[in-house]
């Protein structure tokens, strides 16, 4: 009795043994599985880390590339603003000694105000950039806090959660394979999605960057506008007379370059003496009472 109980027992013991032999291989084969799975996770952080840092030095590059184009927008502003500053106080101190000297001194004064008013202009033209760009900067380091968990299940044991390693292998042995082609994917679509975040960061800087060029361009039209009535004035109030527009001061006239900084600038004044220096076609917008 006794002999034949135990023989069952050790026979149903034989069974199971003998059942799950081939489970255990499974159960071996998820370590495997795992094995398979590091490189690839592995390849999978270096590439996300590289692909960030790579978004953040083209960031870094579109913002370095904004500031240079500013500041080549701000120089030609200050080099049309001086040029034409220069013009108008040629005219009004080239006047002859009977025209009256404290209207000539009025119009001195009224062409400095306007400058510094053209300086105002010229800082809350800036104060904008600086706002927007302060802000679009902000937003693309944000967006680009990408890190590999946000992207993709970094956890590979989350795998295991609900599953028994004796139970069910072949499960996660499933999970895991699913895993790996998923992190397959991953790369082109992490790339793609930066490159994304990194062209829209330009364009909106690029908005930012039109913004401040036509801020400068109004506020240049009413430097010029201003520049121009002094002249009239000097006309029509101080009873002066317009110099012809010439190289006066030099007698090395027809200096080529000499005539690109010098008189480079259209006319605003009616009078444009076709003298020896014919600059190339003048920027537009650009005054020249020369
Ligand atoms: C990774 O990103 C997630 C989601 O964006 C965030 O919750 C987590 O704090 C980040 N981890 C690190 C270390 O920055
Ligand atoms: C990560 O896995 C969890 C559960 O396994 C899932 O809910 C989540 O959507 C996954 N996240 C990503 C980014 O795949
Ligand atoms: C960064 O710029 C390089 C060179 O232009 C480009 O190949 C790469 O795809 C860019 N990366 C991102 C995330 O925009």
């Amino acid at each position: 009795m006794k002999t034949f109980a135990f023989a069952s027992v050790a026979w149903l013991l034989l069974g199971v043994v003998n059942v799950s032999q081939a489970q255990r291989e499974t159960s071996l084969k998820v370590v495997d599985a795992l094995r398979d799975l590091h490189p690839a996770y592995q390849q999978l952080r270096d590439l996300v880390v590289n692909a960030v840092a790579g978004a953040k030095i083209n960031s870094s590059e579109v913002i370095y590339n904004f500031n240079m184009e500013i500041a080549s927008r701000k120089e030609s502003f200050l080099q049309t603003a001086i040029q034409s500053e220069a013009n108008v106080l040629r005219q009004v101190n080239g006047q002859a000694v009977t025209v009256d000297t404290s209207c000539l001194g009025f119009l001195r004064q009224s062409v400095d105000v306007n400058m510094n008013l053209a300086g105002v202009s010229f800082s809350n033209c800036l104060n904008n950039v600086d706002a927007s760009l302060s802000s679009e900067v902000a937003r693309i380091y944000t967006e680009l806090q990408v890190n590999e968990t946000s992207f993709v299940n970094l956890s590979v044991y989350d795998v295991f959660r609900g599953q028994n390693v004796f139970v069910n292998p072949q499960t996660i042995v499933d999970r895991l394979v699913e895993r790996f082609s998923s992190l397959q994917q991953a790369p082109v679509e992490l790339v793609g999605e930066l490159t994304e975040l990194v062209d829209a960061f330009a364009a909106r800087l690029g908005g930012v960057q039109a913004a401040y060029s036509s801020c400068l361009s109004i506020n240049d039209q009413l430097l010029q506008n201003t520049l121009s009535t002094a002249l009239q004035q000097l006309q029509q109030i101080c009873l002066g007379t317009l110099l012809p527009a010439s190289s006066t001061s030099d007698p090395t006239e027809p200096t080529e370059e000499a005539s690109e900084s010098t008189s480079a600038q259209t006319p605003e004044a009616e009078t444009v003496v076709p003298t020896e220096n014919q600059p190339e076609p003048p920027t537009p917008g650009v005054v020249n009472a020369l």
